[in-house]
């Protein structure tokens, strides 16, 4: 187990070359987004991060913005431009993926499909870090690799990723340091043993003594993710769900420093997902291993991180508790990103020392917002409110009157999407009581409960805290 220090990473990728091409002819016009494009292939900018020792920590932002090249970066698959990362005590920027002690579960588990599911689970303990085995096992990926694919330089790149993403997945030994010569006599030897009293009572099979490690090892890990009843399928007789459970099964069982998850569920159906979700998180508090695990699912993210990295734009937004979060987004990003449905946002313009106005609504603020709202004075403001604070009151000048559009009754709550009635552009999302009947096309008046709503700085779109 080990603590990760991501210190300052940067991560550019070089421009291919019909950007650069693009990017040669563009430069000679004057133009103001000259250094935005320059910049433009930079994907990770200034990550500072320290995950504890056991954490699970979730990298949650939107498609695109860097997540995956980050994990990618933390594994060894791509080389950092700038920065250090720390596993434990060990600077591991130099270091190969199969160096780095952190196994990695990718969105496509690729399983071997002509091996048993405990023969995908004994893989990479059987594995010798020797680099003649190595190339043995990879293989079978490069074969399939070969037939499919004929177009040469992006074969070689392709096999080239893959190579080192089979041995994040498959490379492990801690089972012994036999030489390979003698190691592959010795397996040979043993794999005939092995095959010749294979039918014989139990108590007469050979098993040799790595063999009943592996095994061992493969039993544990089956039984605690519970699919020792099918090791003897083929992956093609497995369900999504299983496959997924086997291809963690075999990041588990190399009981590395580090899990490394890049979107593992995003090809199981959402019932699946969320019971897969808990699995993993009860596995990871058993097993303890530090944990990085990538999604863009906010409600993932919420339910199984111990924190939650916010990521936008290559940098990160805001690390803290889920719940923490959700209450104090420190700015509008984090507060859209969090949150389903999302906060309502309302211009507003602040008057000192505490008078919220609106063409609508005006309300005065509780007295701790006043020494940091000092500076606003005379000034628009972003007030948001969560669905969950707005509720249906009577008519007042501290309310909203609103008009509902849409009524989504789900049974044990009630969302409602209203606009207001003089401004019916601006609409916002509200919860209400499930035993509430609420027509389409009915007037309301909203409370906005004033303990409850976050502010902006429209221009830097910082939170302002009360206080
Ligand atoms: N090998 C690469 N070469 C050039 N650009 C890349 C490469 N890999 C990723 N990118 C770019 O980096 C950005 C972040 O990608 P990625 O880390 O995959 O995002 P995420 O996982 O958050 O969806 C994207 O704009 C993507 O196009
Ligand atoms: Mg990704």
């Amino acid at each position: 187990m080990a603590q990760v220090v991501l210190e300052n990473i940067y991560k550019n990728f070089p421009l291919r070359q019909g950007e650069q091409e693009k990017e040669a002819n563009t430069s000679e016009s004057v133009s103001p987004d000259a250094d935005a494009r320059l910049l433009s292939n930079t994907v990770l900018r200034r990550i500072n991060l320290t995950v504890e020792d056991g954490e699970f920590m979730v990298l949650v932002g939107p498609s695109g913005c860097g997540k995956s090249t980050l994990l990618r970066s933390i594994a060894g698959l791509e080389i950092v431009t700038a920065g250090n990362i720390w596993v434990g005590d060990r600077l591991v920027n130099d270091l190969p993926p199969k160096d780095r002690d952190i196994a990695m579960v990718f969105q496509n588990y690729a399983l071997y499909p002509h091996l048993s599911v405990y023969d995908n689970l004994a893989f990479g303990l059987r594995r010798s870090r020797r680099k003649k085995e190595e190339g043995s096992a990879t293989d079978f990926v490069t074969d399939v690799t070969d037939k499919r694919k004929t177009f040469v330089g992006r074969r070689k790149k392709e096999e080239r990723r893959r190579k080192k993403e089979e041995e994040m997945v498959g490379d492990s030994n801690n089972l012994g340091d036999s030489d390979s010569v003698n190691y592959l006599i010795q397996s040979w030897l043993e794999d005939l043993l092995v095959g010749i009293t294979r039918r014989l009572p139990p108590g007469l099979r050979y098993l040799s003594e790595r063999e009943k490690l592996v095994g061992d090892r493969v039993l544990k890990v089956a039984q605690l993710l519970q699919i020792e009843s099918f090791l003897h399928r083929l992956p093609k007789q497995l369900s999504g769900g299983q496959k997924q459970r086997v291809a963690l099964g075999r990041a588990m069982a190399r009981n590395p420093e580090v899990f490394l998850m890049d979107e593992p569920l995003s090809n199981l159906d959402a019932k699946l997902r969320a019971e897969t979700r808990s699995q993993i998180v009860q596995l990871q508090r058993q097993l303890g291993t530090t944990t990085i695990y990538v999604t863009h699912d906010q409600t993932e993210a919420m339910t199984m991180g111990d924190r939650i990295a916010i990521m936008d734009g290559g940098q990160l937004q805001q690390v803290a508790q889920p719940l923490e979060l959700y209450r104090k987004p420190a700015n509008l990003f984090v507060a859209q990103f969090i949150g389903s449905p999302p906060m309502n946002f309302l211009q507003v313009q602040f008057t000192a020392p505490l008078l919220v106005s609106h063409p609508q609504f005006r309300f005065t603020l509780p007295d701790i917002w006043a020494k940091n709202l000092q500076q606003y004075d005379g000034r628009s403001l972003i007030l948001g409110i969560r669905p969950e604070h707005l509720s249906i009151h009577p008519p007042a000048t501290k309310n909203l009157s609103v008009q509902v559009d849409i009524v989504e009754a789900l049974g044990h709550e009630t969302y409602l999407q209203v606009s207001l009635t003089d401004a019916p552009a601006v609409q916002m999302q509200v919860r209400v009581p499930p035993d509430r009947t609420v027509r389409v096309g009915e007037e309301l008046w909203l409370a906005i409960a004033h303990d409850k709503i976050h502010l902006f700085d429209p221009d830097t779109e910082l939170a302002i805290f009360p206080r």
